[in-house]
């Protein structure tokens, strides 16, 4: 069964965590939208990896990792992220990179600080050059990691070209210019050791797709972020929904079969725009230390809130989710009253709408089911009988909710920390 990890909320659900636990049933795992803006946290042997653009199923050595073509690369970041892989004894051979897969250059990124400087309402970006790099495969400028591959010459030419226009653009912003023979010979020399995990991937793709080879598409970012789903302006700048596997790996909606959707057990965000279940405050403190909330990227404190079924529904509803893998759950151990949200005040229509752009969101008014908690500790608990009855009232009043299963719940970051139903 090819199967899709999709993130449901705002990023940071846990799908590091889950497509490590899962990746081992699969011969191929696919990266296919989203940049080093991800941060997905992996515990291998003990030691906490967090990766940015190596696929998370590279800690199974039988599992292919593929970053597909809609994956935007900075090449220095990979280097340095195949560098720390093999630092920890494991061999990156089963790793491949798309060879379309746009780059991010230098100017991208100053480009991303310049624009969310002046921008009135902040995004709150992880300023890797995420969206630049996608305007400019919108706009046909883009690069890729083919041209990296070209002799000195021809690589210098194009980047030169692409640099001499941002630049006015910088300039007209009121930054300093980028001169591009500052990392021309960076990239270049990244490029010579990336050679050898670079491949046409969608032929690839095709041919172990005919071979029979099961596949576990890894999504980044979640859906509340995707660039037409979400909450716009506040969201990434690529398709962080189904719909971006076909784009970002060239397979057809054939190679489909199953989405995982993976939510938090309550509700986080990180950077700017609408929140209707946030919890601000003391017990927001108090549920962001319990979480460890804290971006796996820029460290930044994230934002927390109460589980939004109306939200979730929306993403389960977007995805096709067959089934709800919900994470973290322990962290709602010590709490004494659990809220969920079921329904907006300000929707009138007889099925709860969850309208993502900032004028809609921005007004609505959450309407809260209290849950009694079970104020025990579940982190080391392993069959779905051993949760404490008020954790599985929360669990099943979920499912009933958005009519899937929740066939696994995890308590705690390791592997083993997963309760499968
Ligand atoms: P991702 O971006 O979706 O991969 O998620 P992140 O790695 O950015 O953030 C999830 C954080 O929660 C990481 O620090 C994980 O180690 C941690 N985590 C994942 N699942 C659980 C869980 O069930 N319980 C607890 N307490 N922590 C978890
Ligand atoms: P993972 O894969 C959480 C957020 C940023 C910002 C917005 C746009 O770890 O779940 P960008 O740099 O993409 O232009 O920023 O999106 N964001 C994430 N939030 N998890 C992520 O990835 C994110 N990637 C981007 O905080 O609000
Ligand atoms: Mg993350």
């Amino acid at each position: 069964m090819n199967t899709a990890v999709m993130g449901l909320q705002w990023g940071d659900e846990g799908k590091g965590k889950v497509i490590d636990y899962l990746s081992g049933r699969f011969d191929v795992v696919v990266r296919f939208q989203g940049g080093h803006n991800a941060g997905h946290t992996i515990y291998y042997r003990d030691r906490k990896v967090i990766l940015h653009l190596i696929p998370s199923g590279i800690f199974s050595t039988d599992t292919l990792s593929v970053i597909g073509n809609n994956v935007v690369v900075n090449p220095i970041q990979l280097v340095r992220e195949i560098r720390e892989i093999q630092q920890l004894g494991l061999d990156p051979g089963q790793l491949v990179i798309s060879s379309h897969a746009p780059l991010i250059l230098p100017f991208h990124q100053e480009l991303d600080i310049i624009f969310e400087e002046s921008r009135y309402t902040k995004i709150g970006t992880t300023r890797r050059g995420i969206g630049p790099a996608y305007e400019d495969l919108a706009g046909r400028r883009s690069l890729f990691i083919r041209d990296l591959l070209m002799d000195k010459k021809t690589f210098s030419a194009k980047v030169i070209r692409l640099n001499t226009y941002y630049n006015q653009v910088i300039q007209g912003l009121g930054g300093d210019p980028i001169d591009p023979e500052s990392f021309i010979d960076d990239y270049l020399a990244a490029g010579e050791f990336l050679k050898p995990y670079v491949k046409n991937t969608p032929y690839l793709l095709h041919r172990l797709a005919a071979e029979g080879k099961s596949f576990l598409f890894e999504g980044a970012q979640g859906t509340l972020l995707d660039i037409n789903f979400g909450t716009y302006p506040f969201v990434t700048s690529s398709n962080t929904t189904v719909g971006g596997i076909f784009t970002g790996t060239g397979l057809s909606h054939k190679a489909l079969d199953r989405v995982v959707g993976i939510s938090k057990a309550y509700t986080t965000r990180v950077g700017s725009g609408p929140f209707p279940s946030e919890l601000t405050g003391e017990p927001g403190d108090a549920l962001r230390q319990a979480g460890r909330e804290f971006g796996s990227t820029t460290g930044r404190p994230r934002r927390v809130g109460w589980l939004d079924l109306v939200a979730l529904r929306y993403a389960v509803m977007i995805n096709g989710v067959d089934e709800l893998f919900l994470t973290k759950l322990d962290v709602l151990d010590d709490l004494p009253v659990i809220q969920m949200v079921t329904r907006y005040q300000t929707d009138h229509s007889t099925e709860p709408v969850f309208d993502p752009h900032m004028e809609s969101i921005s007004q609505v008014n959450p309407v809260m089911t209290p849950f009694d908690g079970w104020q025990q500790k579940t982190s080391d608990l392993t069959t779905y009988p051993d949760l404490p009855p008020a954790a599985r009232r929360y669990v099943e009043f979920i499912e009933e909710y958005l009519k899937i299963p929740v066939r696994s719940i995890s308590v705690g970051g390791a592997r083993h920390q997963t309760i499968d139903r």
